[in-house]
């Protein structure tokens, strides 16, 4: 993931995991081809977003953004055969055009919410800086459109994780890609998951200073609160995202001449968590959301866009899981079994005579 990070672009990476191989020059060039000519979203759909009411989070407005897009196609009609995304090529060319439209949804209900007119895609921009151009007017400097590149790629997939095992169990009913990504972002939304990246922005300025971190920490432990970044189901080492998008939230705030108190409220929380006998008994450090959302602070990004932004990245994992599942012959039904643990057998009681 280091040299993905370091060396390739988000479109490299997505093309990577659907495909299994990096692209060459011209596979990289029809991939981008089609991104970037699908981009543009419906003015029906346009409508609906101007219609969302401008307190919905946008994880929210993301969610029924694709739904509508899996209205509009086609081949969900209402006589839609699940055969028919067995087909690699089709898959891929749906894949594209969905991943296209993400950003598209969320930067044009990012405008509308704070009562601007939605500014269309621009094909000659990469994926990461038509967003930024999409979003706010203008493309940033390249190493601010690198950054936000490497935190796409350090999302784009990441095995069994909360959102992509609920977006395979409904693959495995054989239900459509859009409804497969419509419940990813349900799942990614919850603060254990994708949500922690905002959590952690209301945590550091809950802190307040550096000099409070550890008090507050120890508090918050004693409370038997979670720290939001910190700690992971898989990595109990160190998560080597974190590591990447630690380094590159120095550079970027290096670049932009940013001076962030929240940052050395951060550096010292993990400074007092990391020699604390409980997080070094129960293995945990850093995760991937601890440094994300100072970047996108930085990037001039509200909080409560942060996990619609892990969001656009995840995209290519969902997509490449649900594309797996329907190209293959062996997928059966998500189907685990509960262990019951309440009342053995009662006898039915009528309504008049219930206490
Ligand atoms: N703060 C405080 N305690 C934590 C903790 C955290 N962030 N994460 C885990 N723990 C504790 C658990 O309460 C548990 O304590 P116990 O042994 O007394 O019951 C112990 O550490 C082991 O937890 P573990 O089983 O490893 O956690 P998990 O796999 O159930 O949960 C997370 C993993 C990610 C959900 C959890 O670490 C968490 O909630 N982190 C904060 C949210 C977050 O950053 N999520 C983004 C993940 S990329």
């Amino acid at each position: 993931v280091q040299d993905l990070a370091d060396l390739c672009s988000f479109e490299e990476v997505a093309y990577l995991i659907w495909n299994g191989e990096l692209p060459n020059k011209a596979q990289l060039a029809a991939f981008e081809k089609m991104e970037r000519s699908n981009r543009a979203i419906s003015d029906q759909l346009l409508s609906v977003i101007r219609l969302f009411p401008k307190q919905a989070h946008p994880m929210d407005t993301v969610r029924t953004g694709v739904s509508y897009l899996g209205m509009e196609d086609a081949d969900l009609a209402a006589n839609c055969e699940a055969e028919k995304w067995s087909d690699p090529k089709a898959n891929y060319e749906k894949s594209v055009r969905l991943m296209a439209k993400i950003p598209t949804i969320i930067a044009a209900d990012y405008r509308c919410r704070k009562g601007k007119a939605p500014i269309a895609p621009k094909p000659e921009l990469t994926f990461s800086q038509n967003f930024f151009h999409m979003c706010f007017g203008e493309v940033p400097p390249p190493e601010v459109i690198k950054a936000f590149d490497v935190s796409l790629i350090l999302y784009a997939e990441h095995g069994f994780n909360a959102s992509t095992f609920t977006a395979r169990v409904v693959t495995s009913t054989l239900s459509d890609i859009y409804s497969a990504v419509v419940a990813g972002i349900g799942s990614l939304k919850g603060p254990l998951h994708g949500g922690a990246n905002e959590q952690v922005m209301h945590v550091l300025k809950e802190i307040e200073s550096p000099s409070r971190a550890k008090e507050w920490m120890l508090t918050a432990l004693k409370e038997k609160r979670k720290i939001m970044g910190f700690g992971h189901r898989v990595y109990k080492n160190f998560d080597p995202r974190a590591t990447i998008i630690k380094k590159t939230c120095d550079k970027v705030l290096n670049k932009l001449g940013i001076h962030d108190p929240l940052l050395d409220i951060a550096h010292q929380l993990e400074e007092v968590a990391l020699k604390d006998p409980y997080f070094i008994e129960k293995k945990l450090y850093p995760n991937v959301d601890f440094y994300s959302g100072i970047i996108y602070k930085a990037m001039c990004f509200p909080v409560e866009m942060f996990t619609v932004l892990f969001a656009i990245g995840r995209m290519p994992g969902w997509i490449a899981q649900w594309k797996e599942m329907m190209e293959s012959k062996e997928t059966r039904i998500g189907r685990p079994r509960q262990i019951y643990t309440g009342f053995n057998e009662r006898k039915y009681t009528s309504i008049s005579k219930r206490g």
